[in-house]
């Protein structure tokens, strides 16, 4: 029995924020970005619009590219660091939007940029277990909301959107053969939101400090993040048998494209292996590596038998990796 991905879905807020609009918010410039991050512009949800709508959009999507009906999923999970409130989980909205008072397990997922690899252990051990056939797994990330937009060192990477796979037990050989997870909560302060939780909850001294948005610190983040997608490539390579040579694609998370061409470089994995579209999307988080699926599904980048390497770093710190042979 295999867990394969049987559709792919994708939502892309309408507004662009470029980085003309960043150079007149903060001081920093097109070159400055385009060279440091790879990034020309990113997307922005509406003042409307919450991670729910994103990954309901994304969750559509992929159901009806799997040609399967919200009536026949047994599980849904949302991978994300900005949920629409505190309580219900973002899942729970999902859950309400597309399966109409039918009672299935739902439940939010935080592993940060991590999260949507993270959310393919979990779904694919529940699915294992015997009691889950199909799964919905969304990746939906609302970053321009926790984003501080006087902070030019992250204000240039984070945008918003949603990815999502409807994954299914199958009888046939492939899916998801293998996963690797890993975390280090030693280096936590160096990507966090301090305040608003239970630590500082909010008031007017923790909005007046900034707390409720993302803080990083960017360069010792850069280094851990090559050295350790590099290493968790390889560990799930080994698991599975794999030589970076015979991988068809490589999709790791659009951190920053020095990151990413840094970690390719360091595994060998040539250009025409490694799709990107940090350019056009920023870093969103836990939707990074199902928007860039769902991209390269659509415009038919797969064939059965292909072997795909899903690799992902963010705060926690976490990381992870998967193998996924194409069904
Ligand atoms: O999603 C997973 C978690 N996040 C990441 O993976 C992000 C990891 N880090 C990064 O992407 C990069 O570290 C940044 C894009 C955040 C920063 O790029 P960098 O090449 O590491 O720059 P830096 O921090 O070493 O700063 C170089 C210079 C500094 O000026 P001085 O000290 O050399 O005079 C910064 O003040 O660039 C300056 N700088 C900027 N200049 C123009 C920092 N941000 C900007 C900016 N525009 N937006």
């Amino acid at each position: 029995m295999s867990v394969v991905i049987r559709g792919t879905g994708s939502y892309l807020p309408e507004t662009r924020l470029t980085n003309e609009d960043l150079a007149r918010i903060v001081e920093t410039s097109d070159d400055w970005i385009v060279a440091r991050t790879g990034i020309r512009e990113r997307r922005m949800l509406a003042s409307d619009e919450a991670t729910s709508d994103m990954a309901t959009r994304a969750g559509e999507a992929a159901l009806a590219a799997a040609g399967i009906d919200a009536a026949d999923l047994d599980l849904i999970m949302v991978a994300c660091v900005t949920p629409d409130m505190l309580t219900p989980s973002t899942a729970n909205l999902v859950h309400k939007n597309l399966c109409r008072g039918r009672a299935i397990p739902s439940f939010d997922m935080n592993a940060a940029c991590s999260g949507f690899v993270y959310g393919l252990a979990v779904a694919k051990g529940m699915m294992e277990s015997g009691d889950y056939r199909r799964t919905l797994l969304v990746g939906a990330e609302a970053m321009t909301r926790i984003t501080d937009y006087e902070d030019r060192e992250t204000c240039v990477l984070f945008g918003d959107a949603a990815g999502a796979v409807v994954l299914e037990r199958s009888d046939v050989a492939g899916g998801i053969l293998a996963t690797t997870l890993c975390s280090d909560g030693q280096h936590s302060d160096l990507i966090q939101v301090p305040g608003c939780g239970s630590r500082r909850p909010a008031s007017p001294e923790v909005l007046a400090e900034r707390q409720q948005y993302l803080q990083m610190n960017g360069r010792a983040v850069f280094k851990l993040a090559v050295q350790s997608m590099e290493q968790i490539a390889l560990d799930t390579l080994k698991k599975v048998g794999w030589t970076v040579d015979s991988l068809n694609a490589v999709l790791c998370h659009q951190a920053n494209g020095r990151i990413v061409q840094a970690t390719a470089e360091r595994l060998g994995v040539s250009a025409e292996k490694l799709p990107m579209n940090i350019d056009r999307v920023g870093n969103t988080s836990s939707a990074s590596i199902p928007v860039l699926l769902d991209e390269c599904n659509r415009h038919g980048r797969f064939r059965a038998g292909d072997r795909l390497l899903l690799i992902s770093f963010g705060a926690g710190l976490t990381w992870g990796a998967a193998a996924v042979e194409w069904a």
